[in-house]
């Protein structure tokens, strides 16, 4: 059960504020509880404490920040199934995502927790001709300063997990405003660090406005801004002055499925349903096109059609349902409607069905015009695109023929096929013999074009954390 209400985390500490917010629960719609709410002010505050704090935080040892991760790493493992039930009530996650989303918290607190004491610098020959002769260089690593945070929805844990426990382990404080929509997932895992002996100032955890939020963005106190969400993160990076920024902004992800796919078709489809449809497809790297070649594709469009037949709408609670409401009725809407308007525009249902308020049945089409919005914009929702083609080059092309350029799929036996998709595709991980939805939280995670700008995974975050500070010494 939710608690009845959640403080806020200013400079470490719980405040229970005089403004609240309502949280719903997204599949009954009733309010699962209040968090406090933070004003201008406060957001302040914060910025201030974040910045005095970067001192103390950098002189905190390695071997502290790493004992801090690995309290954070116990204290969830204990709290498991309460973690999972918050994801479940406030996402509207299905209860098995949401218990998969918390061990995924868990491996990313305990990847970072290894990462704090192997924040290596280098030594570097300088004697590279007569003029550097005597002189000797090593670089170390320094935190970068205090930084924001903005996180989404969807991933209500771990995606702030992938900014707060790499932040603690390079020596960084910070501020994070979580989704309005999600932040119990957040100012849990705030009331987790408050446990801890990190500094003062070292951590706030504000569900805020968005205009509140600008503070952060704008204020040159802050050294980095990372960002998770929609496309208005590459408006927030021309505002934000001469700080550090990392996108992650989403896309419409593709996976080939080719002549010979490497796999039995059954185990591709059932991957392709999870990719398409897990969490009602609100996921960054949710498949939303599936190229197939024209050998299998009849064969796969019925089992796959079968299959999304099958998928049971509902309870999120329930351990049999798959998909479970989105996160908002006007989310549901607008992907019902351009679902509309790709039908209309000649494209063929394969499976799929009314929207009941928030709730949109898992949904297949093919012939979706390459000009709609179902094809061309990342959907959010339930809902994937079937194609098929016959030249493997012809299929890249097509994965490329896209604003966006987070992660690809390729299920293919053909190891030419393999490198050959590693090589051409415009994204920021393949991912071969699976579905683009494939993610271990210690690997680089990004995208390019339109998709953002920088990597996760903690070892890359923290790169990001921290910069480089040389050493020069002359021999005597
Ligand atoms: C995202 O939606 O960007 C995150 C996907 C994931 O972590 O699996």
């Amino acid at each position: 059960m939710l608690q009845k209400s959640y403080p806020y985390y200013l400079a470490n500490r719980p405040v229970a504020a005089n403004t609240d917010l309502d949280v719903l629960d997204k599949y009954s719609g009733k309010r699962a509880t209040r968090v406090a709410f933070a004003d201008a002010a406060t957001v302040r505050k914060a910025i201030v404490a974040a910045h005095r704090a970067r001192g103390a935080m950098a002189k905190f040892p390695p071997d502290a920040r790493r004992d801090v991760l690995e309290h954070c790493v116990r204290r969830f493992d204990q709290r498991r199934e309460e973690l999972a039930l918050a994801l479940c009530i406030e996402a509207g996650k299905p209860i098995s995502d949401a218990r998969g989303e918390v061990a995924r918290l868990v491996d990313t607190f305990r990847i970072a927790a290894g990462g704090a004491t192997r924040i290596d610098g280098e030594v570097i020959e300088l004697q590279v001709s007569e003029r550097s002769r005597g002189y000797r260089g090593m670089v170390k690593r320094v935190p970068i300063g205090a930084c924001a945070f903005i996180t989404p929805f969807n991933f209500p844990l771990n995606l702030v997990a992938h900014k707060v426990a790499p932040a603690i382990a390079a020596g960084c404080p910070f501020v994070l405003k979580p989704a309005a929509k999600t932040p119990v997932g957040a100012l849990i895992i705030a009331e987790v660090l408050a446990e801890t002996v990190l500094p003062k100032g070292a951590f706030s955890v504000l569900p805020c406005s968005n205009e509140d939020a600008g503070l952060l963005v704008e204020d040159e106190r802050i050294a980095l801004l990372s960002f998770t969400g929609g496309l208005v993160g590459w408006e927030l990076k021309a505002r934000a002055g001469r700080k550090k920024v990392v996108l992650e902004l989403g896309g419409n992800a593709a996976c080939i499925v080719d002549a010979d796919p490497g796999r039995p078709l059954d185990e591709v489809v059932a991957r392709l349903v999870s990719g398409a449809y897990y969490q009602s497809g609100q996921s960054c790297i949710g498949v939303q096109r599936i190229y197939v070649h024209a050998s299998q594709y009849d064969r796969l469009k019925k089992k796959l059609k079968a299959a999304v037949g099958k998928l049971r709408m509902g309870d999120p609670r329930d351990e049999d349902v798959f998909i479970g409401p989105m996160i908002d009725e006007a989310a549901a809407e607008r992907v019902a409607g351009w679902i509309a308007a790709a039908v209309k525009g000649g494209a063929k249902l394969l499976a799929g069905g009314s929207r009941q308020g928030n709730l949109l049945p898992a949904t297949l089409l093919e012939k979706v015009a390459h000009d709609s919005d179902l094809y061309r914009r990342e959907a959010f929702g339930p809902v994937a695109c079937l194609e098929p083609f016959s030249d493997f080059d012809d299929a890249l092309d097509r994965v490329n023929d896209s604003d966006f350029g987070l992660q690809a799929g390729v299920f293919t036996g053909d190891l030419a096929h393999a490198m050959r998709a590693w090589d051409r595709l415009e994204v920021g991980g393949v991912i071969v013999g699976d579905i683009p939805s494939f993610r271990v939280d210690n690997m680089p995670y990004g995208g390019v074009k339109g998709s953002g700008i920088g990597r996760e995974g903690v070892r890359y975050a923290i790169a990001d954390m921290t910069e480089p500070r040389l050493l020069v010494l002359r021999d005597p």
